[in-house]
């Protein structure tokens, strides 16, 4: 367990998280190379099956990152994005995971820190949790 490197898959609007992320490696931002982005147009458009899937196929925790509150580019994607986790993560729970394997965070294009120290938050809080249970199962 001691050599417990996390997998996370990474959804990331556009607009402002993989802006975010972006300006986080070119400022040269030290942060846990555990994530796997995956760029979208916006957070609303994270299906929970997208996440579902990614925790059945093995991944340790799935991170969505959106703009903040009022700043998204389509209205309110990231408004349904925040209650379809909050739906999915009692889902999990039933399902005995962890719901903090899930998270959602609101990064903008300026945050570059901001988006470093939410991963490196979620990378050491996934290995407090250990590996995902379903992983035995699977791996990417
Ligand atoms: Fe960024 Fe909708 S465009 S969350």
């Amino acid at each position: 367990m001691a050599n417990f490197e996390p997998k996370i898959v990474g959804f990331l609007c556009n607009w402002c998280t993989y802006a975010g992320a972006d300006l986080a490696g070119t400022s040269r931002i030290q942060y846990p190379p555990n994530i796997r982005p995956i760029r979208v147009m916006c957070s609303g458009s994270v299906d929970s099956v997208y996440i579902l899937r990614a925790l059945l196929e093995g991944a340790d925790g799935v991170f969505i990152g959106g703009c903040h509150p009022g700043d998204c580019h389509y209205v309110s994607g990231n408004y349904k994005e925040r209650r379809r986790i909050t739906v999915l993560k009692s889902i999990l729970k039933s399902l005995g995971l962890d719901d903090g394997r899930v998270w959602i965070r609101w990064v903008s294009a300026s945050e570059g820190k901001r988006y470093a120290d939410s991963i490196s938050e979620m990378t050491s809080h996934l290995k407090r949790l250990g590996p995902n249970p379903v992983s035995k199962y699977w791996s990417l």
